[in-house]
């Protein structure tokens, strides 16, 4: 075995990242918290509840662990209906609450990267239409500008929205997401106006901090069509694509948005990002199905030989990650990985899974694509969402009874990347020696 290192650039950025509704517990004022009251929505029916209870204070032995596994970032999410409680009430407690983490991110020699939406509403918007109305912009524009002005002293790095493409999709196109809305129509609207609310919000943070860097973290998924011969299928891939992972950000380069019957310009969208979040998780595969009219006729399924994770949910595609990555070097902007991951309770798929796509983020970074750091998803197992409790995204186990942590193996595994700043033949013949003559080959 040859004996080698894949190193990364010095300053480069180790971090996990996690979202408040599926940390904090307690978050009885915003849409999901409604949501999981409601039966059938959730998986098992699962709630949130507690969850890693951050709001209760243990986001401090959190990132006591993460700074110990020598991460040097990380990302969390300022949960809008904690900071405004009621369309006219600000909660200056809450707003204490986030600088306290992150005091506590700094003192242990973290950059703190903060979201300003991640998939959770305040109920009192949700009652006005939240992100169908015109008046979403002028809402979102007072959170951040409170936030912000409350933050600014501590934190720089500014991810206005989590995944906008996947938000519509399942909040307003599938229904999976509150307001469980199935209607193209509307999920065009709140694309729209997702983009309008991002532009304003890094407008009014560059007011107030004019060296912060913000921009928006859209998820990429690899598509790619099933039987490339297919001339069906392509099309069907190619529409996919389109709508998935290419409106939103050519919206932000170009000043207009284009989707499946609808034209606009948003001349005031245009450039408003410093940097692109990539989020990578896996490959689709996607034929023409006439039966699936009411889907644009696509059907998606993974690669059948392609590991699977639990329950099925994710393949474990590494390539992807670069050609996300060679994607997103069109725009021209420094790229963050703001999220990579995989759901796997008992830790046998997620150390190959890391070191996999860690590889394939050095191999891009040696086509000179500028990617500046990584985020894990995530560093404890959270509230997985409307799959609830049985999907674990964590280094760390969480024991939602006790709120007992337990090391997970790809704890040390990304202790030793991070602290090496890169993956050695060493690190690989320990947590996932299969790779190893595929990683590092023998001449
Ligand atoms: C989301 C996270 C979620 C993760 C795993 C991403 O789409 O931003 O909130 O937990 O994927 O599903």
């Amino acid at each position: 075995m040859a004996k080698a290192t894949f190193t990364f650039p010095s300053g480069f950025l180790w971090g996990t990242a996690t979202a408040a509704h599926q940390v904090e517990g307690n978050n009885t004022n915003n849409t999901w918290w409604a949501w999981e009251q409601e039966t059938g929505h959730i998986l098992n029916g699962d709630k949130s509840g507690l969850a890693c209870d951050w709001w209760g204070g243990r986001w401090r032995e959190d990132f006591e662990r993460a700074a110990e596994c020598r991460q040097n970032s990380h990302r969390f999410s300022i949960e809008w209906s904690r900071v405004q409680p009621a369309p006219d009430r600000w909660d200056e407690y809450a707003l204490e609450h986030y600088r306290d983490m992150a005091r506590g991110l700094i003192e242990r020699h973290m950059t703190p990267m903060a979201t300003l939406h991640h998939f959770s509403d305040p109920i009192w918007l949700a009652e006005m239409g939240s992100w169908e109305i015109d008046d979403i912009v002028k809402y979102f524009e007072a959170f951040v500008r409170k936030t912000v002005e409350a933050l600014k002293e501590y934190i720089s790095a500014w991810v206005t929205i989590n995944e906008p493409n996947i938000f519509a999709a399942l909040a307003y196109q599938q229904g999976q997401f509150p307001p469980g809305k199935k209607d193209f129509a509307s999920a065009r609207k709140v694309i729209m106006n997702l983009l309008k609310a991002h532009a304003t919000a890094y407008r009014v943070i560059h007011q107030i901090q004019p060296q912060a860097q913000v921009g928006i973290a859209p998820q990429y998924l690899s598509i790619h069509p099933k039987k490339p011969w297919s001339p069906l299928d392509r099309w069907t891939a190619g529409l996919m694509n389109n709508v998935m992972n290419e409106a939103i950000p050519r919206t932000i380069r170009t000043g207009i948005l284009t989707l499946p019957g609808m034209r606009r310009q948003l001349v005031e969208v245009k450039n408003t990002w410093d940097f692109i979040g990539i989020q990578y998780y896996t490959r689709e595969y996607i034929n023409f199905d006439l039966g699936k009219a009411s889907d644009l006729f696509i059907h998606r399924s993974y690669r059948e030989e392609a590991e699977k994770s639990d329950g099925n949910w994710l393949a474990n595609e590494p390539e992807g990650m670069f050609e996300a990555l060679k994607w997103g070097q069109q725009f021209n902007i420094p790229i963050i990985i703001t999220e990579n991951g995989v759901n796997d309770k008992d830790d046998h798929l997620r150390p190959r899974y890391l070191i996999q796509h860690l590889h394939q983020v050095w191999r891009a970074i040696n086509f000179n694509i500028p990617v500046k750091g990584y985020y894990h998803w995530s560093l404890v197992d959270n509230f997985e969402w409307e799959r609830g409790w049985t999907q674990r995204f964590g280094l760390w186990e969480l024991d939602i009874e006790t709120q007992a942590r337990r090391k997970r193996p790809s704890v040390d595994l990304y202790a030793e990347i991070c602290r090496q700043n890169g993956i050695s033949s060493d690190i690989v013949a320990h947590y996932a020696p299969q790779l190893l003559a595929k990683l590092f080959p023998d001449e």
